[in-house]
């Protein structure tokens, strides 16, 4: 398949200056960011002057690493507008991301935020090969969630033709697809492999669809999942990352020519990533946990953040800025089963080299004798009988205790057993916490 690379005129010459004008322009960025949020957000006064630290401290990028963490829970401490550095009226747009327990996570935006984060989505749309006048098909939902809007400016930005679409309607998608011939779609993965299974069960052949790439995120998926969806649709899937309390998508890119990690967009997002443990910043290369900090944000500026997905950071190759290896794990997806760290992403790697296997699952986690059990729900796929779904159950059970290391049982149910999300899929079902109220 022909890759669009980027023509040199088409980058912005930030993505190719060299290493030293990126680190003034970051230096410069990160003064002006902390100066601003110690100024003008009480919390960060608070934390900075506990640390004893002031942005006057701030000589060196090396020297952000003497300034106090930023916490989710310090955003839902401040709900819902006490993180924000202006006026409420000088605020164009909310966002919130919906927490698994209590108060959503709120952001806020000025029209000059806005901006910026058209400006970072169009460059990723950019990176991942779309071009002014490409047609972009948007099944990112649109609302609260940051992934529709962010999409929808980014692509607007770069000249596209853009169909909001929004998460859901999964017929309607595949025929919206069909009739309009968008060249790009921007969906999470697994809403993508349930529009293609949309497509075959309408008896189309999803690899003839008009699409040429595909821009997947949100969530965590593997590099066999990417081998799949770009077997199964014909297409270049491409990672884009970000969340809401940085900005939202577009944070950092994989670019279409390399397929090898994600580009930070580092001229406003400053990335390190630290010890989850100790907090300690780790050298380059290590993995741990990412943490940015908002260089230019306005409404509401973040200074170190800890987001909880784990990755290294890797030297630039495609752009002058560093990269992020693929997010296979959040420590919030992390399992501990009897002792062993499992994420859901291992699992996934092993369903997916089974051919009897479909690309759907589920982990259900419950302790009914005060012992933690794992159960694999997964589907077989629909041209295979339930035989060979039992036998291949057995095959994952066994890989699982052998590259794993954990007992995990096997439920492999018929095709379209395990309910399709339309935007996040939720992987882990935890019913310890039902247990142990129960008993
Ligand atoms: O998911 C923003 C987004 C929208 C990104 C559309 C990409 C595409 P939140 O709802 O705040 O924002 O969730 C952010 O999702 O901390 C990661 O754990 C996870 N995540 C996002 N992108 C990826 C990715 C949006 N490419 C959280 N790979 C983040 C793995 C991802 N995990």
């Amino acid at each position: 398949m022909p890759v669009k690379s980027p023509r040199p005129g088409d980058l912005e010459p930030i993505e190719t200056a060299s290493r030293d004008e990126l680190q003034a322009l970051q230096l410069e960025r990160l003064q002006w960011s902390l100066r601003h949020a110690y100024d003008n957000v009480a919390h960060y006064r608070q934390a900075f002057d506990r640390t004893g630290v002031h942005p006057d401290d701030c000589r060196t990028l090396a020297d952000l690493a003497r300034f106090p963490f930023t916490l989710k829970s310090d955003l839902r401490d401040h709900y819902p507008f006490g993180m924000f550095a202006v006026p409420r009226e000088r605020v164009a747009r909310i966002h919130a991301s919906s927490g698994t327990t209590g108060k959503p996570t709120v952001v806020g935006y000025t029209k000059n935020d806005i901006d910026t984060w058209a400006s970072a989505m169009a460059r990723s749309i950019r990176a991942a090969g779309g071009r002014p006048g490409d047609i972009v098909h948007i099944a990112y939902g649109y609302g609260l969630f940051t992934g529709g809007l962010g999409a929808h400016y980014g692509a607007e930005k770069l000249g596209c033709t853009v169909i909001p679409m929004s998460g859901g309607q999964t017929e309607r998608q595949v025929q919206l697809i069909g009739d309009f011939r968008p060249d790009i779609i921007m969906v999470t993965p697994s809403y993508m492999l349930a529009i293609a299974e949309e497509m075959q069960r309408q008896g189309l052949d999803p690899r003839a669809s008009s699409l040429s790439v595909g821009i997947f995120g949100a969530e965590p998926w593997t590099p066999t999942m990417r081998e799949k969806i770009e077997a199964v649709l014909g297409l270049d899937a491409i990672d884009i990352y970000g969340l809401s309390e940085v900005i939202g998508p577009g944070v950092a890119q994989e670019c279409i020519e390399t397929k090898d990690g994600l580009t930070v967009w580092e001229d406003y997002f400053y990335p390190e990533v630290v010890d989850p443990e100790t907090g300690k910043v780790l050298p380059p290369g290590e993995k741990g946990e990412l943490v940015f900090t908002s260089l230019t944000k306005e409404a509401m500026p973040i200074i170190r953040y800890r987001t909880r997905d784990l990755t290294r950071l890797l030297p630039g190759t495609a752009r002058t800025m560093r990269r992020i290896e693929k997010i296979t794990g959040r420590s919030d997806d992390m399992m501990i089963i009897r002792g062993v760290n499992v994420f859901p992403t291992q699992i996934e790697e092993l369903i997916l080299r089974d051919p009897v296997l479909a690309p759907h699952y589920q982990v259900e986690i419950t302790r009914p004798k005060n012992l933690d059990e794992m159960t694999i729900l997964v589907e077989r796929r629909p041209d295979a009988g339930s035989a060979d779904g039992h036998a291949a159950g057995e095959r994952l059970a066994h890989r699982v205790k052998d590259l794993i290391g954990v007992t995990a049982a096997v439920r492999v149910l018929h095709s379209g057993g395990i309910e399709r999300s339309v935007g996040k899929a939720r992987r882990v079902v935890d019913k310890r916490q039902l247990g142990a109220l129960r008993s």
